[in-house]
C-alpha cells in the first residue's frame, strides 16, 4: 500500500499503531480497547458492536447463491447465531462445493467441515430459491447472488416474511436501493447489507485513532485495489473437468472471466431456464461481473468497500463531487473481453469538519432544507484506483495527515508513521517510532521528535502479545462473522414491529449501504460521461424520489418497482 515500506518498516508501523492505541486507550480516547488495561487487552467485537448471544435457538436461515462469496459466508458464520438449513443455487458444481468445501481456498470450508457430515447431509438443496421463501420455518435469507438480482430477490424474500442479509453492492441502480428500503419498512423486515468493514475491529480501531485527531489535519486519503490478471490461463482437465467447447474460454487467469466446464454448461445451457434465472447466456451467469446488465464493474466490486472505509474514516459523511477516468485498455476481442473497464481512477471531494455549519451536537445546520456552509474550502480529497495489470502494492487505504500517516493494508494490517520532523539535523529526518504526547488543547498529539534512520526493530512486546487488531501479526477477523452474528441478534430482538419501536438495526442497514451504492454508481456515471458530478443530498434520502442514475434501467426494474 505504501511503496517504500520494507518488511521491517511494516513491523515498525504495526508496533507504532499498537503503542499509540494503547496510549490513547489509557488516556480515555479509545473505547474499542479496554481503557488502561495495557498489555493489549481488547474489547470483544460483540461488546463493541453491542450484541450478545441468545442461547440455543439460532436463527434458521437459507443461503441464496452458493458461489465464491456464499462459500466464504458459510465458512465464517457462527452456527450458534445463524444456522443454515437450506441453500438455493443453479450451478451444479457450486451446489457440491458449498457442502464439500474448497481445498484451494481454506476460508471456503463447506458445510461438512462447519456442521459435520451428518448435519450437512440434512441441508436442503434446490435450484429454485422461491421454494425456500415458501418455507415458514425459515426466518432469514442470506443473498450472495450477482448484483442485478439483489433487489428483485431481496424484495421477494421480504415480502415472503424473511429478514434479509444481502451482499454488497446493495443494488444495480439507486432507485432499486430506495425500493428495498421502502419494502423493508412496509414488511417490517430487517435489511442488512454485506459491507463487512462495518463489523471489523481493525477498522473500528483505525476510525477511533483518526477521530482522536492524532494524525493532525487530514486532507488526502489514497485507496487502491490493484490486481494483476494478465498471467496466461492454465487448466488441468484431468483434475477440474473438461472445458466447454461452445463458449470462449479465458486467455488470462482472471477471477472475473471464469472458465466454464462442459459439465456445468450441459446443465445450464437451457435458454428458457436461463431467462427465468435472470440471464441471457451461460457466460453471463458465470461471468456476471463482466457485463453492464448484470454487474457494476470495479467500483461496485472493489471500490465500494474501500470508499465505504474512507467515508467511515471521515465520519460517514457524503461526498461532494466525483471525477473519474475508466478504460478498457488491456482486455479486448479474443482476450478476456468484457463490457466493464479494466482500469479505473477516481477522485472524490469530501467535506472536511468545518465545511458545513454545525450545531453544538455536531448536527449540520439547515436553512430551508439546505445545509449551511461554513468553509467551502475545507475539503478532503480521496483518490481511488483499481487496475488489472499490476499488483505491486497490496490493496488498502492510506490516510495522510499533517502529523502522521495511517495505512490499512489488505484488511489485516494497521500501521502508523510519524510525519517528517523539521527539527532534526542533517535535513528532513523522518520519525519512525511514535509516542502520544500530552494533550494539546485537550487533544492527543503524535510526538514528532524521533529521527528517521535505519529502520528500528519493532518492540517485540507489541508484535508478540495479543493487542489491537491488525497490529500483532495474529489473524484478524475481516468482519463477516460479526456481521452475521449482529444480523441474527437484531432478528431475535426485533419483536412485532421493530421500525415502529425504533429498534436497533444492523450497522450497515439499507440507508447506510445505499450511500455506498450511490458513491460507486455515481463514480461509474462520471467515468461513462467523462464528467465531474456534484452529489445531491436528496439522492441519499431514501424517501426522496431523486436518484443520480434515472437513465440507467435495470433488467428487473419492472419487477422491483411493482413491489
Ligand atoms: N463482501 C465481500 O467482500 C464480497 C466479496 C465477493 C463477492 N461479494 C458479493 O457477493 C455476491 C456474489 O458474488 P460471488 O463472487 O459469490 O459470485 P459467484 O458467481 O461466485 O456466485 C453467485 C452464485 O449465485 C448463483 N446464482 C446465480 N443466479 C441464480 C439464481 N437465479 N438462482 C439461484 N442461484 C443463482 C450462481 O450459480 C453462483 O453459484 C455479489 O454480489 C458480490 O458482489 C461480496
Amino acid at each position: 500500500m505504501a511503496l517504500d515500506l520494507t518488511a521491517d518498516q511494516k513491523d515498525l508501523g504495526r508496533a507504532n499503531a499498537a503503542t499509540v492505541m494503547e496510549e490513547l486507550s489509557r488516556r480515555g480516547f479509545m473505547k474499542s480497547l479496554a481503557a488502561g488495561a495495557g498489555g493489549g487487552a481488547v474489547v470483544t467485537a460483540a461488546s463493541y458492536f453491542g450484541y450478545t448471544g441468545f442461547g440455543d435457538k439460532p436463527v434458521r436461515a437459507a443461503l441464496i447463491g452458493a458461489g465464491d462469496e456464499g462459500g466464504i459466508l458459510v465458512g465464517e458464520h457462527n452456527p450458534d447465531f445463524l444456522k443454515f438449513v437450506a441453500i438455493a443455487d443453479i450451478r451444479p458444481s457450486n451446489q457440491k462445493r458449498i457442502i464439500d468445501g474448497d481445498p484451494k481456498v481454506p476460508l471456503r470450508k463447506g458445510f461438512k467441515k462447519v456442521y459435520g457430515q451428518h448435519e450437512a447431509s440434512k441441508i436442503k438443496i434446490t435450484d429454485n430459491y422461491e421454494e425456500l421463501l415458501k418455507d415458514p420455518s425459515i426466518e432469514a435469507v442470506v443473498i450472495a447472488l450477482p448484483l442485478h438480482l439483489h433487489a428483485p430477490v431481496a424484495i421477494k424474500a421480504m415480502e415472503a416474511g424473511k429478514h434479509v442479509l444481502c451482499e454488497k453492492l446493495m443494488a444495480w441502480n439507486v432507485g432499486q436501493c430506495k425500493k428495498m428500503i421502502e419494502v423493508a419498512k412496509k414488511t417490517n423486515r430487517i435489511l442488512s447489507i454485506g459491507h463487512q468493514r462495518h463489523y471489523s475491529m481493525l477498522y473500528a480501531h483505525a476510525s477511533e485513532v483518526l477521530k482522536s485527531g492524532i494524525l493532525g489535519d487530514i486532507r488526502h486519503i489514497r485507496a487502491q485495489w490493484h490486481r494483476n490478471n494478465t498471467w496466461p490461463f492454465e487448466w488441468d482437465a484431468t483434475k477440474d473437468g473438461a472445458l466447454a467447447k461452445n463458449v470462449i474460454q479465458p486467455v488470462y487467469r482472471d477471477g472475473w472471466f471464469n472458465p466454464i466446464t462442459q459439465a456445468d454448461y450441459d446443465v445450464l445451457n437451457n435458454p428458457k431456464k436461463l431467462k427465468e434465472y435472470g440471464y441471457e447466456s451461460v457466460e453471463e451467469l458465470i461471468r456476471w461481473r463482466l457485463y453492464n446488465a448484470t454487474g457494476g464493474g470495479l467500483m461496485a466490486e472493489l471500490g465500494s468497500h474501500q470508499l465505504d472505509a474512507c467515508s467511515i474514516f471521515l465520519g460517514k459523511v457524503h461526498p461532494l463531487a466525483v471525477t473519474g477516468v475508466g478504460t478498457k485498455s488491456f482486455y479486448g476481442k479474443g482476450r478476456n473481453d468484457r463490457d466493464s473497464d479494466d482500469h479505473v481512477f477516481v477522485t472524490f471531494e469530501f467535506p472536511g469538519n468545518n465545511y458545513y455549519q454545525k450545531d453544538d451536537n455536531g448536527k449540520v445546520v439547515l436553512r430551508d432544507g439546505k445545509q449551511l456552509l461554513k468553509d467551502k474550502d475545507d475539503v478532503v480529497v480521496v483518490t481511488y484506483s483499481s487496475i488489472s495489470t499490476n499488483q505491486f502494492e497490496p490493496y488498502g487505504e492510506c490516510v495522510t495527515g499533517s502529523r502522521g500517516t495511517m495505512v490499512v493494508e489488505s484488511e489485516t494490517n494497521l500501521m502508523l508513521y510519524n510525519e517528517k520532523s523539521p527539527t532534526g539535523k542533517g535535513g528532513a529526518p523522518r520519525a519512525t517510532t511514535v509516542a502520544v504526547t500530552g494533550a494539546e488543547k485537550g487533544k492527543p498529539a503524535l510526538e514528532a521528535s524521533s529521527t528517521w534512520g535505519p529502520a528500528a526493530a519493532a518492540p517485540s512486546s507489541a508484535t508478540a502479545v495479543a493487542g489491537p487488531a491488525g497490529t500483532t501479526g495474529a489473524p484478524v477477523s475481516r468482519g463477516y462473522r460479526e456481521e452475521m452474528e449482529d444480523f441474527a441478534y437484531c432478528i431475535r430482538n426485533w419483536g412485532k414491529d421493530g421500525y415502529a419501536n425504533n429498534l436497533r438495526l444492523p450497522r450497515c442497514h439499507g440507508t447506510v449501504a445505499m450511500a455506498d451504492a450511490i458513491i460507486a454508481l455515481t463514480a461509474n456515471l462520471s467515468m461513462k460521461k467523462r464528467n465531474r458530478i456534484d452529489f445531491d443530498e436528496k439522492w441519499f434520502d431514501p424517501i426522496a424520489k431523486e436518484v443520480p442514475d434515472a437513465d440507467q434501467k435495470g433488467r428487473f426494474d419492472d419487477q422491483v418497482f411493482k413491489a
